[in-house]
């Protein structure tokens, strides 16, 4: 079975549908013909050796059986990859390989080769055809929606991009049985920050799903469970799709409860604590995971949140997996860290806090009490 979420972007030509399904790889041929505006053009299929090595073949067999000539482009693998040497090369490859602006670009593979790989398929040509096959399940429920795409550069993460939506999103629930485990608990993360400010609806899915999680029936393609897996992923998709069809460049001043600004819940100390960490000990999502916990206290501690609410986004979150300790980690040098979030918009800085679950407010740092963030660290750590 296969479920389609649709997102609706503001040019109504640049909507576009994403698949869910099992054994959806083994379909990506007709899939991309009927998706890619040039059905007969070649297709560049970037990805890297760990993905490529799982699940290329299959993905090129298809592709070549509905009429495409498939080249493939593997890039390095890891976020230190995701720059602009490694852009470059892509570009080349694009060149030399006489891409031109009738054909189309797949990503396969994890965030990293998505946001690379829809960059280099906004700025190539000034834009060709750009299809997603995410592999991680951060980059089902989250890096391939919305057409967020870019790289990393000396002066921070994802500082160069480009708003580029793709022409289709193909999730095929079974790559998910290769994931290492680490890899699913960051996907776990960002899916209890999307049902912490989604609604009650989707955050109760998340903690259900969450509780039966069960890596063996994974493993084991069980019906069932693929099932509720799908349906799962669905819900996510569905809520990051609604706002993105709200909020598509994520505006400087909308500041409402809809506003794209609010996926950034649990981002401002994630990145702070990916940053003093220098970005080696945690997955991104683990850093979300922690930057929840911290957003949920410093809620409560403004008087936003009441404390059974904490307790509950706690819960589901240990539900998700083990986040690596944080306890030797100094506050201050974390807290030192926020004024590079501030820079990048009017010198200011807005947390994404929570007045109860499906409730996100936007709330200015400068209002914040230094007793009320270090008291959230002090508690973050301790569980
Ligand atoms: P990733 O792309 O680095 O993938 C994680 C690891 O899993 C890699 O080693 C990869 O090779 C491996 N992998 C991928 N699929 C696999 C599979 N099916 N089986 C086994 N191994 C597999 O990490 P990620 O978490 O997917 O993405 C993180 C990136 O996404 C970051 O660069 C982040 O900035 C970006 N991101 C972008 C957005 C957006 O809106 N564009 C949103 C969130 C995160
Ligand atoms: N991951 C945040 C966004 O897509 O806006």
């Amino acid at each position: 079975m296969t479920s389609i979420v649709k997102i609706k972007t503001k040019q109504k030509a640049d909507s576009y549908e994403i698949r869910i399904g099992a054994g959806l790889r083994n379909f990506a041929g007709p899939w991309a013909a009927e998706t890619a505006s040039n059905p007969a053009g070649r297709i560049a299929v970037i990805s890297n050796k760990k993905v490529f090595g799982l699940y290329g073949e299959a993905a090129e067999k298809s592709l070549a059986g509905a009429g495409f000539k498939p080249l493939v482009h593997l890039i390095g693998d890891g976020e230190r990859y995701k720059n602009l040497k490694t852009l470059e090369n892509t570009l080349k490859f694009l060149s030399g390989s006489g891409i031109s602006r009738t054909d189309t670009i797949l990503a396969l593979g994890g965030g990293v080769v998505g946001d690379l790989a829809g960059f280099a398929a906004a700025v190539y040509l000034r834009g060709i055809d750009f299809l997603q096959v995410p592999t991680t399940l951060l980059s089902m429920i989250d890096s391939s929606v919305g057409g967020k795409t870019g790289i990393n550069s000396s002066f921070g993460k994802n500082l160069i991009g480009a708003f580029y939506q793709p022409r289709g999103v193909l999730i095929d629930t079974e790559t998910l049985t290769t994931l290492p485990r680490r890899e699913l608990t960051a996907g776990f993360c960002e899916a209890v920050k999307q049902g912490a400010i989604g609604g009650q609806n989707l955050f109760d899915k998340t903690a259900a799903f969450l509780e039966s999680f069960d890596r063996k029936k994974l493993a084991q393609k069980d019906t069932e469970f693929t099932l509720s897996l799908a349906s799962m992923l669905a819900a996510q998709v569905s809520f990051k799709a609604r706002i993105v069809a709200g909020d598509e460049r994520e505006s400087v001043s909308k500041m409402d409860a809809r506003s794209r600004k609010i996926l950034n819940f649990g981002h401002t100390f994630g990145h702070a604590l990916e940053k003093v960490t220098n970005y080696r000990y945690f997955k991104h999502g683990e850093a979300v995971g922690h930057g929840i916990r911290f957003a949920a206290e410093l809620s409560k501690n403004l008087g936003l949140l009441a404390q059974d609410e904490v307790k509950l986004l706690n819960d589901v979150l240990r539900r998700a997996g083990t986040l690596p300790p944080i306890a030797d980690i100094d506050p201050l040098e974390v807290f030192a860290t926020f004024k590079f979030d501030k820079k990048l918009i009017n010198n200011s800085l807005n947390w994404i806090l929570l007045k109860r679950i499906g409730e996100p407010v936007i709330f200015p740092h400068s209002d914040i009490p230094l007793a009320a963030l270090k008291s959230a660290f002090k508690n973050t750590a301790r569980a």
